[in-house]
């Protein structure tokens, strides 16, 4: 039996899984509202994650009617980009900046200005974004010296999570190359970028693949948790590395959609593929011997939420959902731009703001709940834009996360990306693959891909209804960022 945990955003969700896949048991804790003084500014307290896990893993115990002693192994998935700042002995030395946090900006350009945006790429296979680690160290060192002062390590989320657990620090390949201090081609830290940066290599943890076991749960860990002492914990993940082989996501060719929070286009690469102009991340994946791509839209999941909690809070997605199925697609000229955090792919643009576009008299609610949708299925269909314009192949498509979960979001994907989308059997996102590396660690499948075969399996195939249709509104959608731009830019 094998545990994955995933430190989301909103919330810590633990899974335990079987050797065949099946999902035996599952809990779940909120995290506290992130904390924001400021517009575009994200900080989550590493405690309350640490509190969300105990709960999790408790829970699950619990639910399951298993004795800690009978999990094999601990997998870690989480949040990505987070930044953990300890002080020398392991205390937390502020909130961390998170992943959708946008302060960065004038510390991207610095960075971008002192290495070059081309040497920048070659060094880490990405440019500076606000949402990228070394950016929010930065920042720290730049507004509140006297913390960056005190700092003697960096962590990510689910890393420091571990850190309670097994008192061990530790970072897999495909969390740290969303770091910006990765050599990502390599698949080691990049000293040279440290160095222009004075980061101190002694402040980042040890690097591991996915699936290679790099810690044990401690007497502490176990006392918090009801896990066993020595029980063996493997590097894992960030949220999409480890949800990309929840969902099998590994052959080249095989992409998947995941709209959670953010909404990300992923695709398995042989080799690291990159972007000249940065448009998308190209990370380590998960799997060892493995890169992927992938295009980021910041604000999928939470540009839905975001509609419901300001403009109907007391209705449930479903009865939106059912409502906006009512309406054509194409939401009769009504077109979202869901740049609610700025945007990354492919815009690159931390002040990008989201839009209404396209309102008359007789725009309904259920209007703007399918231009919702639809326009966050836009923003992900850039990736597949960027995509076709890179030459990586796309030869199936795997819906993940909430895009996956209602028949409406799932149809207007396969419409708007004209292919069809598989859904799968277990959809449990980064948790599931997090299990996976876990049992890969210790030997209960010889590689990441066997632990695939074995446990994902295609439950539906979706296919398109009014392609034609969407891709003309695509090319609707497109024209509104470039007149956009400068609204509310500066
Ligand atoms: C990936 C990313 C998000 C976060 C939060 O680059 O920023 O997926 O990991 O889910």
């Amino acid at each position: 039996m094998f545990l994955g945990i995933d430190i989301g955003t909103g919330g810590t969700r633990a899974v335990l899984i079987d050797r065949s896949g099946t999902v035996v048991a599952s809990h779940s804790s909120e995290h506290a509202p992130i904390h924001s003084e400021q517009i575009g500014w994200a900080e989550q307290n590493p405690e309350d994650w640490w509190r969300a896990a105990k709960v999790a893993i408790s829970g699950v115990l619990v639910e399951s009617g298993l004795a800690g002693s009978e999990i094999e192994a601990v997998g870690l998935t989480g949040q990505m980009h987070g930044c953990v700042m300890l002080g020398s002995d392991g205390e937390v030395l502020r909130p961390a900046l998170i992943w959708c946090d946008q302060r960065t900006q004038p510390q991207c350009d610095w960075l971008t200005e002192k290495v070059g945006f081309e040497r920048l790429i070659e060094l880490t296979c990405n440019p500076a974004l606000p949402n990228f680690t070394l950016t929010k160290l930065l920042w720290v060192r730049e507004h509140q010296p006297e913390t960056f002062a005190r700092i003697a390590h960096v962590l990510c989320p689910k890393d420091y999570v571990r850190y309670r657990l097994t008192g061990e620090l530790a970072m897999d390949m495909q969390e740290a190359s969303g770091t910006l201090l990765l050599d990502v081609a390599n698949r080691r830290w990049s000293e040279e970028l440290a160095g222009i940066c004075d980061i101190p290599m002694s402040w980042l943890p040890r690097l591991f693949e996915g699936p290679e076991i790099c810690a044990r749960i401690s007497d502490i860990g176990a006392g918090a948790t009801g896990l066993a002492a020595g029980t063996p914990v493997a590097a894992g993940a960030g949220d999409q590395g480890a949800g990309a082989v929840g969902m099998g996501i590994l052959k080249p060719g095989s992409v998947s959609a995941t709209i959670g929070t953010s909404g990300v286009i992923f695709a398995s690469t042989a080799k690291p593929t990159m972007d000249r102009l940065g448009r998308m991340h190209t990370f380590c994946h998960a799997a060892p011997g493995l890169w992927h791509v992938m295009g980021v839209t910041n604000g999928a999941g939470l540009s839905f939420r975001y509609f419901r909690d300001t403009f109907a809070p007391s209705e449930s997605y479903d009865t939106l959902s059912t409502e906006a199925a009512a309406i054509p697609p194409g939401s009769d000229g009504l077109f979202w731009t869901p740049y609610l955090f700025g945007e990354r792919t492919p815009h690159l643009d931390a002040k990008a703001r989201a839009a209404f576009v396209g309102i008359t008299a007789s725009t309904t609610r259920a209007h703007f709940v399918r231009a919702v949708l639809e326009g966050v299925a836009f923003s992900l269909q850039d990736t597949f834009t960027l995509f076709a314009e890179l030459g990586i192949p796309v030869t199936n498509i795997r819906l993940g996360g909430g895009g996956a979960r209602g028949p409406l979001w799932r149809q207007i994907q396969a419409d708007v990306y004209g292919h069809p989308v598989d859904l799968l059997e277990a959809e449990e996102g980064g948790a599931f693959g997090a299990a996976l590396l876990a049992g890969t660690g210790i030997g209960a499948w010889p590689s990441v891909e066997a632990a695939c075969e074995a446990t994902v399996r295609v439950a539906q195939t979706i296919q398109p209804k009014a392609a034609n249709l969407m891709q003309a509104a695509y090319a609707e959608y497109q024209k509104i960022y470039p007149a956009l731009r400068f609204i509310g830019n500066h």
